[in-house]
């Protein structure tokens, strides 16, 4: 089945008001290229005046709590991002597996809240430049992915994976193409052990210095359903290329 490409702009923590007219310009060039799907996830702060604004382009953010509410100071819930207009929430980024120390079990939770509450999970799983280097990369990621994998019953859409090599956020720096190839062959193989034939049905996202210059050769790989974009998606004109990459895939 071929499945429409997914980019994802990530805009971490970046972003003021001062910001949402590249969102409109996003959108805007996003829809001169409706044969892919464009979603930006910005600060929480920016989710609702952002949805206002994007015809073309889903909003989403970049984390959640995996509680519906309570005693948690600072944190939002799948529930009040979703209120805001969130239809994508990203679990698991590899900067809040390291930063705030998130474990597989929490981005599991995360990501069952989300799915939950009716919007889109998108898992990050990735190696570290060592445990690249060790040869062991697919084991160690698949087993990353399976304890941070949702149990539901129905994907319905509401579920990505995005591999991300941790070497390769911000860095300039890109595994090499049979190394994608059989890292995304590998996840979907463990996405349909686990979920069975609907596993077909989820978008694996390839991210990590993912720009208009590399997009074309990424997203031509088989099971490399789109991209998760950082620093290429906070203007339009890096952006740009990438979702018309998409769109030509
Ligand atoms: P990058 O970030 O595109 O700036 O490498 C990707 C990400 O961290 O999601």
């Amino acid at each position: 089945m071929k499945r429409k490409k997914l980019i994802v702009g990530n805009w971490k923590m970046n972003g003021l008001k001062s910001d949402l007219v590249h969102i409109i310009d996003i959108s805007e060039h996003a829809a001169a290229h409706p044969n892919a799907d464009v979603a930006l996830c910005v600060p929480t702060t920016l989710i609702e005046a952002a949805g206002k604004i994007s015809n073309y382009v889903a909003i989403g953010a970049q984390d959640c709590h995996a509680h519906n509410d309570g005693a948690h100071t600072g944190c939002v819930s799948a529930t009040m991002v979703a209120e805001c207009g969130a239809r994508y929430v990203i679990v698991g980024h590899s900067e809040r597996r390291t930063d705030q120390g998130e474990s597989n079990a929490d981005v599991k939770a995360k990501a069952q809240a989300v799915m939950a509450r009716n919007m889109c999970a998108i898992v990050c799983i990735g190696e570290s430049e060592d445990q690249r280097n060790s040869g062991n990369a697919i084991a160690i990621v698949i087993e990353q992915l399976n304890l941070s994998l949702p149990d539901v019953d129905n994907i319905d859409g509401a579920l990505c994976i995005a591999y991300e090599p941790i070497w390769a956020i911000g860095t300039g720096r890109i595994p090499n193409m049979d190394e994608v190839a059989e890292m995304h062959l590998a996840i979907r193989q463990a996405l349909i052990i686990k979920y069975g034939e609907s596993a077909h049905d989820i978008h694996i996202l390839y991210g990590g210095s993912m720009n208009g210059d590399n997009a074309q050769e990424l997203l031509s790989i088989a099971h490399v359903d789109g991209g998760l974009v950082g620093g290429a998606s906070l203007r339009a004109t890096k952006f740009t290329p990438v979702i018309a990459a998409a769109s030509r895939a």
